[in-house]
C-alpha cells in the first residue's frame, strides 16, 4: 500500500481507497511477529484505507473548498483588513463597509458543540479497545512498526483550557498504547510540559478523518492559544461541529471517522519511538516520547481509516506545507510589509530552504527580514533563508538561485547565526540546536559595501522575439 501511495503521489496520481486491506505482520525489534489479525473489523471486509487524499494542489484546493489556494489566503487577508484602522493603509470607511458581510460571516465560524455525531455511532471502551484491529500501515522497511500518521491530536492547556490540535504520528505499541510524537517546538509538547509541571495527566483525543479543512487546520502553525477548529471555521466560512468525548473532557469533530480517546501521563517513563522513514527522505533515529493510553475508540459504524506516508519529497505532506505557505503569507506580510512573496520548494522539506523576495528600501534589510522570519513560530526552524529582490520569481527555484548566486559576494553576503533547529534535522550539531544561514541575494547598496552599479538583466527585444515567434514554423523549427 505504501509503495502504491509513493508512486501515486510522485506521479500526480489519484487519491486511493483500499477497500479490503489484507492483514499484515507486525515488525517489532527487527523481527516479523504474528499477523496483526486485522479485523474484519467494522464491516465484514475490514476497515477500508484512504491514502493520497491531499496529494495534489488541486485536491488540497478541493479539500479547502476553493479554486485556488490564494482564495483561502484571501480569507485571512480580509480578517487582517478588518482589524486595520481607516487611513492610507487601512482603506476608507467605504471599503470597511464593504467588509460588513464578512463580519456577519465571521460571527458564525466559532466551533459548535452538538449533542451527537456519526463519530460516536459505535463506542468501544476499556477491554473492547484493540488498535490492532485498525489497518495501521508500516510504510518503510526500516520503520520500527506501524504508525498512525494522519490523526489530529486534540489536547487542552491544563491552565487556560485553550484547545490545541496538531498532526503528530503515533507508533502503535500494542492494542491499547501508542507513542505520541509531538516534537519539542510544537504546541502539543508545550501543553505536555505544562501538565508535567502541574503533575497532572494530560487527556488527548486523536481524530481520524472527517471534514478535510479541520484535518488541514491541525497541521497549520497557529500561534499558541488559537483554536485550530476556529481557524477551520474561518477557512470554511462555516462552524465546525464538535461532540464531547465519551471518556475524556475534550471535544472532537462530530463528522470524523474514528477517534482514539486517552491520556498521556507525565509521571510515566518515556517510551522508545522510531526509527521512522521521515519526511526529510531519511530515517529519523529512535528517540523517547510519551506513551498514549487509549481509553476508548469511538467511530462510525463503517469507518474509513485515512493515512499518509512521508518519505523523500515530493510527498503528500508537501501539499499541507504549501497550503500553509500560501494561507499564511498575508499574516507574514502584516508583520513585514516589504515581503512580496516567499516559497519553500519541496526538496527543502519546509525547514531547510526558504526563498523570500523583498521590496528593498534600505541597507541591511535582508538581515532584518530573515531575523523577523526566524522570530515567527515554526519559521524559527528555517535553516537557510535566501533573500532576493522583488523582481525575482521565488516559485521558480532555478530563477531564484540564478539571481541570488549572481548577486552575492560570498564572504560579504553569507552570514551564520545560532538558533533552534528542527528535531528532524540530523545534521545539526545537537538535537534541536544548530546554525542558520542567510544569503543576501539582493542588489547591495553602497552602505552595504557595494560601490559598483548593478547590471541589467538580458532580455530579447520584444518586437524581434514576436517576429521570431510568428516565423517559427516557417523557419522549420516547430
Ligand atoms: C502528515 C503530517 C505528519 C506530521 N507529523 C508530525 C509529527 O509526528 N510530530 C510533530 O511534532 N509534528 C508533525 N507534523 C507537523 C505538525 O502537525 C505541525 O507542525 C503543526 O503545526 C503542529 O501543531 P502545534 O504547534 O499546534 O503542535 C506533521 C504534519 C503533517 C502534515
Amino acid at each position: 500500500m505504501s509503495a502504491i501511495a509513493d508512486r501515486a503521489v510522485k506521479s500526480g496520481g489519484p487519491a486511493l481507497l483500499f477497500e479490503r486491506p489484507e492483514p499484515g505482520r507486525l515488525r517489532q525489534a527487527g523481527v516479523w511477529t504474528r499477523p496483526t489479525g486485522l479485523l474484519p473489523g467494522p464491516g465484514a471486509a475490514g476497515v477500508p484505507v484512504a491514502m493520497n487524499l491531499f496529494g495534489t494542489e488541486r485536491r488540497m484546493c478541493l479539500a479547502l473548498g476553493v479554486e485556488r489556494l490564494e482564495a483561502a489566503a484571501a480569507r485571512v487577508r480580509d480578517l487582517i483588513e478588518l482589524m486595520k484602522g481607516p487611513g492610507p493603509s487601512g482603506g476608507g470607511l467605504l471599503s470597511k463597509l464593504s467588509l460588513l458581510p464578512k463580519l456577519q460571516e465571521l460571527a458564525g465560524i466559532a466551533p459548535k458543540v452538538v449533542r451527537s455525531g456519526p463519530v460516536q455511532e459505535v463506542v468501544e471502551e476499556g477491554a473492547a479497545v484493540d488498535l490492532l484491529r485498525l489497518p495501521v500501515i508500516t510504510a518503510w522497511p526500516g520503520d520500527a512498526g506501524p504508525f498512525i500518521t494522519l490523526a489530529a491530536v486534540v489536547t487542552k492547556d491544563p491552565e487556560t483550557g485553550a484547545r490545541n490540535a496538531g498532526i503528530y504520528r503515533m507508533q502503535v505499541l500494542d492494542g491499547r498504547t501508542t507513542a505520541m510524537h509531538w516534537q519539542l517546538h510544537h504546541g502539543g509538547a508545550a501543553v505536555f510540559r505544562k501538565a508535567q509541571a502541574l503533575g497532572r495527566r494530560l487527556e488527548a483525543a486523536a481524530v481520524l478523518g472527517g471534514d478535510p479543512v479541520s484535518i488541514y487546520a491541525a497541521s497549520a502553525p497557529l500561534p499558541d492559544g488559537l483554536d485550530e477548529f476556529l481557524f477551520a471555521g474561518l477557512l470554511r466560512g462555516q462552524a465546525v461541529e464538535l461532540v464531547r468525548c465519551c471518556t475524556v473532557d475534550l471535544e472532537v469533530p462530530a463528522h470524523a471517522e474514528i477517534v482514539l480517546e486517552g491520556y498521556v501521563d507525565p509521571a510515566e517513563p518515556l517510551v522508545e519511538e522510531g526509527p521512522y522513514g521521515d519526511h526529510t527522505g531519511f530515517y529519523s533515529l529512535a528517540d523517547r516520547y510519551p506513551a498514549f493510553h487509549v481509553t476508548a475508540v469511538t467511530r462510525r459504524r463503517s469507518p474509513i481509516y485515512p493515512t499518509t506516508i512521508v518519505g523523500r519529497p515530493p510527498m503528500e505532506d508537501y501539499q499541507f506545507g504549501h497550503a500553509t505557505e500560501r494561507i499564511f503569507l498575508p499574516l507574514v506580510q502584516a508583520v513585514q510589509s516589504e515581503i512580496v512573496d516567499y516559497h519553500m520548494p519541496p526538496e527543502g522539506v519546509f525547514n531547510n530552504l526558504l526563498f523570500v523576495a523583498i521590496e528593498k528600501r534600505y541597507p541591511g534589510q535582508a538581515y532584518k527580514v530573515a531575523a523577523g522570519l526566524w522570530g515567527l513560530g515554526q519559521m524559527s526552524l528555517q535553516k537557510v533563508i535566501v533573500v532576493v529582490d522583488a523582481d525575482v520569481d521565488v516559485h521558480n527555484p532555478a530563477e531564484a538561485w540564478w539571481a541570488a548566486l549572481n548577486h552575492i559576494d560570498p564572504e560579504r553576503d553569507v552570514r551564520f547565526f545560532p538558533g533552534p533547529a528542527d528535531v528532524l534535522d540530523h545534521a545539526s550539531r545537537a538535537p534541536g540546536f544548530g546554525t542558520k544561514m542567510v544569503i543576501d541575494g539582493t542588489r547591495k547598496l553602497p552602505e552595504e559595501g557595494h560601490a559598483r552599479p548593478w547590471p541589467e538583466r538580458i532580455v530579447m527585444d520584444p518586437a524581434v522575439a514576436r517576429a521570431v515567434a510568428e516565423r517559427w514554423r516557417e523557419l522549420g523549427l516547430a
